[in-house]
């Protein structure tokens, strides 16, 4: 098929774009900022420009992963949030919808789920976050136009009928967290597959399964998470004394993080089961925790990418 996929020079589109040529599809990338993998660069939010790639291209199917994400909040306005995250999924579910498109794949994110209730984890014992939690009252713009996005997407399958799938992806991004320096990147990230991420690799996996079954799935919205080893009773013991459940999953975990020099959670307040899209979809992360315990265990490289200097290309590009 010809594929657009839109944030084709970001970190989930460096990823995703070779996967999607590999699996037989021609892709068109299009982004503000120029990459190895975006033949058009320009903005969603530009109608006209849209119009004309459709047109010029032949696009059969949208994969929409361009966004101003979290860490944008203190460099662009709330309006370009609008214009990027709302307006631009709007012009793309308007143009796929007169292209007679049966299928949209949306990027969108676990953030949108959290509260500041949640946020703040006071409880006594850990959130658990399926796709049914609610209501959702997202706690600043990345994850109110995302919301509103998903709604786009929700109404257009709604009055046309056209295959959505709305991919609430958890962490993935290779840079350090900029609200946690405790700890190091690689154990940050290590400790966040039991309960929150997944490698970007998954991330691209799940979007070309989306793609496959979005016609015949309708309009589905699915987590996007490394599979928790968790259970739902166990959500006051995560909250109190995580080490003490992780021990009775993993009982060699507390040695070979020991000999990393690395923590395990003492606390987790919250956890994204990401098993709708298992059952659904049957899409499951290669990657997990246990993962990086196999490679603790043989010496190997750890199972996710991590660059402390990451920046998104939009970014760089202000930069530059
Ligand atoms: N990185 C994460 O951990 C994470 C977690 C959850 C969801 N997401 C979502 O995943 C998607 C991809 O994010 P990423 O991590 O690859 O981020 P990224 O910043 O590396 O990539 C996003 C890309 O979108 C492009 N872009 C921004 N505005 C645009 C516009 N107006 N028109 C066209 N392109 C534009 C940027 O230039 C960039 O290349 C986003 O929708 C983001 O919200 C990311």
């Amino acid at each position: 098929m010809q594929v657009l996929l839109t944030g084709s020079s970001g970190w989930l589109g460096r990823f995703l774009a070779p996967l999607l040529r590999k699996a037989g599809h021609d892709v068109t990338g299009l982004d503000v900022a120029s990459g190895a993998d975006t033949d058009i660069v320009g903005s969603v939010a530009d109608r006209a420009l849209i119009d004309r790639v459709f047109a010029e291209r032949g696009i059969e199917a949208v994969i929409h992963g361009a966004a101003l994400h979290k860490p944008d909040i203190i460099r662009y306005p709330a309006q370009r949030f609008v214009d990027v995250n709302v307006t631009g999924t709007l012009n793309l579910l308007e143009a796929a919808v007169a292209a007679g498109h049966d299928r949209f794949v949306m990027t969108s994110t676990t953030s949108l789920m959290i509260d500041q209730r949640i946020r703040d984890e006071a409880g006594d014992a850990a959130i658990w976050l399926d796709e049914s939690a609610g209501p959702l009252a997202p706690r600043n713009i990345y994850g109110v136009t995302k919301l509103a996005a998903e709604g786009l997407c929700r109404i257009h399958h709604l009055t046309h009928g056209i295959g959505c799938i709305i991919l609430r992806t958890g962490r993935f991004f290779p840079e350090d967290d900029d609200t946690h320096q405790l700890l190091s990147g690689p154990n940050m990230k290590a400790n966040e597959l039991l309960h929150r991420r997944l490698t970007v690799e998954d991330a691209a996996r799940a979007h070309l399964m989306a793609l496959e079954q979005a016609p015949a799935l309708g309009c589905e919205t699915f987590i996007l998470s490394a599979p928790t080893p968790f259970s739902r009773d166990e959500v006051r013991g995560l909250k109190q004394d995580a080490s003490a459940v992780i021990a009775r999953h993993f009982p060699d975990a507390a040695s070979l993080y020991a000999r990393q020099g690395w923590h395990l959670p003492r606390s987790i307040g919250r956890v994204y089961d990401a098993s709708r899209a298992e059952r659904i979809m049957g899409f499951r992360c290669e990657t997990d925790f246990g993962s990086v315990l196999a490679a603790l265990r043989e010496g190997t490289d750890m199972p996710f990418a991590h660059d402390a200097n990451y920046v998104s290309p939009q970014v760089q590009s202000l930069a530059d």
